[in-house]
């Protein structure tokens, strides 16, 4: 189990060629995939449809019991490469980069670096990716940083990420002549991109019993990976119909025409309905979780945790609350959550952030105001989140799963 989430997490980054991995998982267990600008006369069984680098998956007979889902995101905070963004200064040749999502900066400092995303073409779009160390931000050495260490690292996105990716002078054209070449198209074919770097550290199991999982993109990829099992475990016949939605654009806000504030899932649950008229009381009678990362009580900074929510690795899933609705969960979806953590045998633990600081957030409240259906706000407990290496337990992603599956399986 352990070594296959491992896998997924390291095929190349998401949300594209993420997106592509579980597409290719889906039609290998049979689901056929719909196309959103054709009509869709039957939905029966086991479909999926795709926008962008978001997915909507499901298995369904008939919505009279409602919907069963289950929504992650795709995407992590990383550098973005701009669109010119040949470079270079001092003899190095650079790339420009913007920032994406709230990644802790510091974490991008040097590591090796490779790039990947999807390229417009004049024949469509094709995904590309460099799994080699092409790139990397060196940091600056303590000699000439004397204060580093008593004052903090001070890191300007503009002037101080800009990778170096090689020697003498940058020419206009390059990146878009490299990518080319990984992209299996002519130079001149490039029009355009969306690329980003990702590191290459492979992802492994550590600790010394194997107590933990080191890995890039945790969050979230262990709850799209947890998801993809529940949704993958399912009868095809499932009833309540269950649904699965992997979400790009989380990082920035999920407003975007595909992220989770987007049409896609509500057009996605009408068109799977049949109608307006079927759909709209199956929406009151469907529950969804929103999958995500949740904070582990950091061992150094204990004070940071509200003190009555202490939350362990290894000890099962985490419901998350919020009293300003930054998380969707409320008692009912509680309380629903943990019968379905007790149904598959597993843990949960209950997160509560600190009220004298600002709560982050998630998809959960943009799927519930997108479609009236009461959600869940709940993920794998981890530590370091948006750093560019995380870690989180070995055993909690497959307990996550577990207790997927048992949400999935509740009659609503
Ligand atoms: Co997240």
């Amino acid at each position: 189990m352990t070594g296959e989430l491992l896998g997924f997490i390291d095929a190349c980054p998401p949300p594209f060629p993420g997106v592509e991995r579980a597409h290719a998982t889906l039609r290998s267990a049979g689901f056929t995939e719909m196309d959103e600008a054709a009509d869709w006369d039957d939905t029966a069984g086991s479909r999926f449809v795709r926008r962008g680098g978001s997915l909507v998956a499901w298995r369904h007979q008939t919505c009279e019991a409602g919907f069963r889902i289950i929504g992650a995101h795709t995407d992590s905070p990383n550098l973005r490469v701009t669109a010119q963004p040949d470079a270079g200064r001092a003899g190095f040749r650079q790339l420009g980069v913007e920032v994406y999502g709230g990644a802790l900066l510091n974490s991008w400092l040097d590591r090796d670096l490779g790039v990947a995303g999807r390229v417009a073409t004049p024949s469509g779009p094709r995904l590309f990716c460099i799994d080699r160390p092409v790139l990397r931000v060196p940091q600056l050495a303590i000699h000439l940083d004397r204060d580093v260490s008593q004052k903090g690292l001070l890191l300007n996105p503009q002037a101080h990420l800009t990778p170096v990716w090689g020697l003498g002078l940058q020419t206009p054209g390059e990146f878009a002549a490299v990518v080319a070449e990984s992209a299996g198209v002519a130079p001149d074919e490039v029009l355009a991109w969306d690329a980003m770097l990702h590191d290459l550290t492979p992802s492994t199991a550590a600790g010394l019993d194997g107590e933990f999982l080191f890995a890039p993109r945790i969050d979230n990829q262990v709850s799209c990976w947890a998801g993809l099992q529940a949704l993958l475990h399912a009868p095809a016949d499932a009833v309540p119909s269950a649904v699965l939605c992997l979400f790009d654009h989380e990082e920035v806000g999920s407003v975007s025409a595909h992220g989770a504030a987007s049409t896609l899932l509500p057009a996605a649950l009408e068109r799977i309905a049949g109608s307006r008229g079927r759909l709209l009381p199956a929406l009151t009678r469907s529950m969804c979780v929103s999958a995500d990362g949740a904070h582990a009580t950091h061992p150094n900074y204990p004070e940071r945790h509200e003190p009555n929510h202490h939350i362990a690795i290894g000890q099962g899933p985490v419901i998350k609350r919020n009293a300003n609705q930054r998380y969707a969960t409320d008692a009912l979806g509680e309380a629903a959550f943990a019968a379905a953590c007790k149904k598959a045998g597993v843990g949960h633990q209950l997160y509560v952030h600190r009220a004298d600081l600002p709560c982050g957030s998630t998809i959960g409240p943009f799927a519930a105001s997108a479609t009236g259906i009461p959600t869940v706000d709940a993920g794998v407990a981890q530590l370091s989140m948006h750093s560019a290496r995380e870690m989180c337990g070995s055993q909690d992603p497959g307990d996550f799963a577990l207790a997927l599956s048992a949400f999935l399986r509740a009659a609503a």
